[in-house]
C-alpha cells in the first residue's frame, strides 16, 4: 500500500500530514462561526485547536474500522494551511469509506474542495482499495453538496429531521460514489 502520509501534490495544493507548526492556520479555520455552521462542532479556541491538532498528528494506524487519515491542505501559492480534510475507512470488511473537511473561507469558491476530494478518492479507491465512499452533510449546506456533486458523488439518502444539532432539528443528506463510478469520472 502507498505511504499515505507522504506529501501529495495536486494542481494548486499539497496534501500532507499535520505538523505542530500548523496551529495558527488551523485555529484560523476552526475558530470561525461560518466554518462550523453546518457541522457538529462549535468554533474552537487556539487551545482547543491545539488538542485537535495533537490528535491529528497521531500516526495513522493499520487499516481497521473507523480509522481516520487526517490531511492538512497546504495552498502552495501562500504556503498556508487552508484546510483540514479526512478520509475515514468505515467498515474494512465491506471496503467502505467517508470523506469530508473544511476550508478557510478566504479560499472558498475556487474549486479547491473538488480538487481535494478527487485526490482523496484516488487514495481511497486506487491505493486502499475501497469499494464505496460516502460523504454526509447537513441538507442546507449548499456549498458542501455542490462540491460533492461536482466531484461525482450522487445523493443516496435524505433523512428528514433525523438529528438535533445546535438547538434545532436538521436534515442529513448522504452522498456516495462507488469505485466503478469513480473510474468513469476519470475519463471525463
Ligand atoms: C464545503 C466546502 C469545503 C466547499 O469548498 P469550496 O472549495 O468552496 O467548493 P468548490 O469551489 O470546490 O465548489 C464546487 C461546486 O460546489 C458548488 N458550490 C460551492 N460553494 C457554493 C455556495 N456557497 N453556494 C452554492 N453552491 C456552491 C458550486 O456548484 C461549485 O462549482 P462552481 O464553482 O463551478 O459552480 C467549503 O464551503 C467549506 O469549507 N465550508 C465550511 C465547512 C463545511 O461546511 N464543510 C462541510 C462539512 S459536511
Amino acid at each position: 500500500m502507498a505511504q499515505l502520509i507522504e506529501p501529495r501534490h495536486t494542481a494548486r495544493l499539497t496534501l500532507r500530514a499535520f505538523e505542530r507548526r500548523d496551529l495558527d492556520d488551523l485555529t484560523a479555520i476552526f475558530e470561525r462561526a461560518d466554518v462550523n455552521r453546518f457541522q457538529y462542532s462549535e468554533p474552537r479556541s487556539r487551545e482547543e485547536t491545539r488538542a485537535v491538532l495533537a490528535s491529528y498528528m497521531k500516526a495513522p494506524l493499520d487499516i481497521v474500522d473507523d480509522n481516520v487519515l487526517n490531511v492538512a491542505i497546504l495552498q502552495r501559492s501562500s504556503e498556508r494551511v487552508v484546510g483540514a480534510f479526512m478520509l475515514r475507512w468505515l467498515r474494512n470488511d465491506h471496503h467502505q469509506g467517508e470523506i469530508g473537511g473544511s476550508l478557510h473561507p478566504d479560499v472558498h469558491g475556487r474549486g479547491l474542495a473538488v480538487e481535494i476530494y478527487r485526490e482523496l478518492l484516488l487514495i481511497a479507491f486506487d491505493e486502499i482499495g475501497l469499494h464505496r465512499v460516502i460523504a454526509r452533510s447537513d441538507g442546507r449546506n449548499v456549498a458542501s453538496i455542490g462540491s460533492l456533486e461536482k466531484t461525482g458523488l450522487r445523493k443516496e439518502a435524505h433523512f428528514i429531521e433525523n438529528e438535533f444539532v445546535k438547538g434545532e432539528w436538521t436534515d442529513e443528506v448522504v452522498y456516495a460514489i462507488r469505485r466503478t463510478q469513480w473510474q468513469a469520472t476519470l475519463s471525463h
